[in-house]
């Protein structure tokens, strides 16, 4: 009978997946084991603290509904959906900087023309947003879709409201680059908002004196056919929480310096009725494989 002491333990468990036939899924069994074995052994973790742990994911799972997704909230407050965002995009080559998909992408948007208001006139600030897509070398990019969302002046997202069934997407559209590789639409100036707090997440947020909140920001998925798909936030500049998003996904390229306009029209040549911002954003793909990014379920109940 083999007696296992605290270190000669982790041998014997990473040696229980030698049969592995998948080398991959070894090599993960390993580190994880190695990982939460060194954390047991760093913090001398006490009974209590371990119930607790377990408690705490249970209540994480028990949270999580077909539109709520309480382990990737907990993976986002962690750094974790960033960090393997940073893994899997080293080498940028100068192609746009990527972050968190985030959990109300709900899978393909309606292709909307050029210059439609996505908001559908919800209260708020009026934004004009204009953007291109190149690849690396600067060579416009035509026909490609890109998806939009955002939240709106309250810091809800339409998935998360009631009216979403019966009403239908808002702040939320995609649009397909011109000859030019460009498009755009008007919408509101999205605000900071805070992350669903009313689960073990939040609870966890709260207890350890964080913030919730995330910095503005106006969401954006790239698709092109041979290119990597983009999957990135621009976030307004000035926003006060741009140095402490609550997920760890500001990166300095993806601030724009909004402009607050007074002209009497658009940039589409169209009239403008009071004062209104003007984001002006490009974005840059690099080439590749890659296939979009399947929907995550809303991380909130309908408010
Ligand atoms: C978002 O930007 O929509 C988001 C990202 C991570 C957690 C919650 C919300
Ligand atoms: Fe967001």
């Amino acid at each position: 009978m083999p007696q296992f002491n605290d270190t000669e333990l982790t041998a014997a468990v990473v040696r229980s997946f030698e049969e592995t036939p998948d080398l991959r899924v070894k090599f993960l069994m390993e580190e994880l084991v190695k990982s939460l074995h060194d954390f047991v052994r760093k913090t001398d973790l006490s009974f209590d603290e371990w119930g607790y742990a377990i408690d705490f994911l249970t209540r994480v799972g028990q949270k999580c509904t077909p539109t709520r997704q309480e382990f990737i909230l907990l993976s986002d407050v962690l750094g974790v959906s960033m960090l393997v965002d940073a893994v899997n995009h080293r080498q940028r080559d100068g192609a746009t900087e990527t972050t968190v998909l985030g959990p109300f992408y709900v899978g393909e948007h309606k292709p909307m023309p050029h210059g439609t208001d996505i908001s559908s006139r919800l209260p708020g600030e009026r934004m004009f947003v204009r953007s291109r897509v190149t690849d690396l070398k600067g060579r416009p990019l035509a026909g490609v879709p890109v998806d939009v969302w955002h939240a709106d002046d309250d810091g809800f997202y339409d998935s998360q409201k009631r009216s979403y069934e019966a009403e239908g997407p808002s702040s939320r559209a995609r649009f397909i680059t011109d000859a030019d590789g460009r498009f755009f639409f008007r919408t509101i100036l999205p605000c900071s908002y805070p992350i669903p707090t009313d689960g073990p997440v939040g609870e966890m947020i709260l207890q350890t004196r964080r913030h919730p909140m995330r910095p503005a920001h106006v969401h954006f998925l790239v698709n092109a056919a041979g290119y990597e798909p983009l999957i990135t936030h621009v976030f307004i500049g000035g926003d006060k929480y741009l140095d402490s998003d609550v997920v760890f996904g500001v990166k300095d390229d993806l601030i724009a310096e909004i402009e607050k306009r007074t002209d009497a029209v658009m940039p589409d040549g169209k009239p403008a009725s009071e004062p209104w911002h003007l984001m002006t954003y490009d974005f840059r793909i690099k080439p590749g494989a890659g296939t979009a990014p399947k929907p995550m379920m809303a991380a909130a109940e309908p408010a």
